[in-house]
């Protein structure tokens, strides 16, 4: 019996209607979503082959990902279930060659069914109540030879956070994920590397680079200052993301996913194209 009071849906996903306003300020107006954007637009042309082909981005929230596609060329198809998001993302890419569906990712086969050479998926498996299946979804929609760029929440970050901030009774009892209840952004399914490696190997995806998305900066112990500073962290950022170890404990993964050209019936190639040393 589905519980009318619960922000839920009825497949247990936490779609953002009533936390638009408290994603964009705490995320989007703070110096966390600032350093995704940038680690994103250094990040995204290095981790992808980039053409203007088409793009589909599941879950598009309020836009900054298809805005940042469609400047660059590519016609763009949102698509996202909370109205509020889509209403705040319509009003912000007002005039870009973006289409706006409102459908949450399970109805891709018949809202968006493809097959697309360009997906894009990010900060999305986490709040959804089964991201195996939802995996399996994105990979049935991509052209052979088409590109996932997949951002999922670290669990094993999660835990880190949690013990450097004195969570420690939370930490050992495992106790990680979000509820989904009320207006926490803390998500319901936080995800581990070795679960995408499983996954997307289950799905016959190829992984072909990841990275780690804002290394250092969630366990800072003081506010960072001025602008000098900002751009110092920054530069650390892009210097360790993608460099063993640092990008394991990155607050989110970024990766690259690909359907092979051939049948997808050859065993994927499962480990990363991450580099073993910093970028000088
Ligand atoms: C953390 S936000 C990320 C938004 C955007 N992708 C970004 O990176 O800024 C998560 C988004 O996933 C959406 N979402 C939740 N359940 C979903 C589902 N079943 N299908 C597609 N999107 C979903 C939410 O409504 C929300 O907009």
């Amino acid at each position: 019996m589905p519980d009318s009071s619960s922000p839920l849906s009825p497949a247990g996903d936490r779609h953002f209607d009533g936390l638009a306003d408290k994603f964009a300020d705490s995320l989007y107006g703070a110096l966390r979503g600032e350093l995704r954007l940038a680690l994103l637009d250094r990040l995204l042309p290095e981790l992808l082959d980039l053409d203007d082909q088409p793009l589909l981005d599941v879950g598009g929230g309020l836009g900054q990902l298809a805005g940042w596609f469609a400047a660059r060329g590519h016609a763009v198809t949102l698509v996202e279930p909370s109205g509020e998001m889509l209403e705040r993302a319509r009003r912000a890419l007002a005039g870009a060659p973006v289409r706006f569906v409102e459908a949450p990712l399970q109805a891709l086969p018949e809202q968006a069914p493809g097959p697309w050479p360009l997906i894009a998926c990010h900060a999305v498996l986490e709040w959804l109540a089964d991201p195996r299946a939802a995996l399996a979804t994105l990979a049935d929609r991509l052209a052979p030879g088409g590109q996932l760029s997949l951002m999922v929440f670290n669990r094993d970050a999660l835990r880190f956070s949690n013990v450097v901030k004195g969570n420690l009774e939370k930490a050992l009892a495992d106790r990680l994920e979000g509820q989904g209840r009320r207006r926490r952004l803390t998500p319901i399914s936080p995800l581990t590397h070795a679960q995408v490696v499983a996954w997307s190997a289950e799905c016959g995806l190829e992984m072909r680079a990841v990275a780690g998305i804002r290394v250092f900066h969630d366990y800072l112990c003081r506010p960072v200052g001025d602008d000098t500073e900002r751009n110092r962290l920054l530069e650390l950022e892009w210097r360790y993301c993608r460099a063993e170890p640092h990008w394991r404990l990155g607050r989110y993964l970024l990766y690259t996913l690909v359907r092979p050209e051939t049948g997808g019936s050859e065993a994927p190639r499962t480990e990363t194209a991450c580099e073993e040393e910093p970028r000088p």
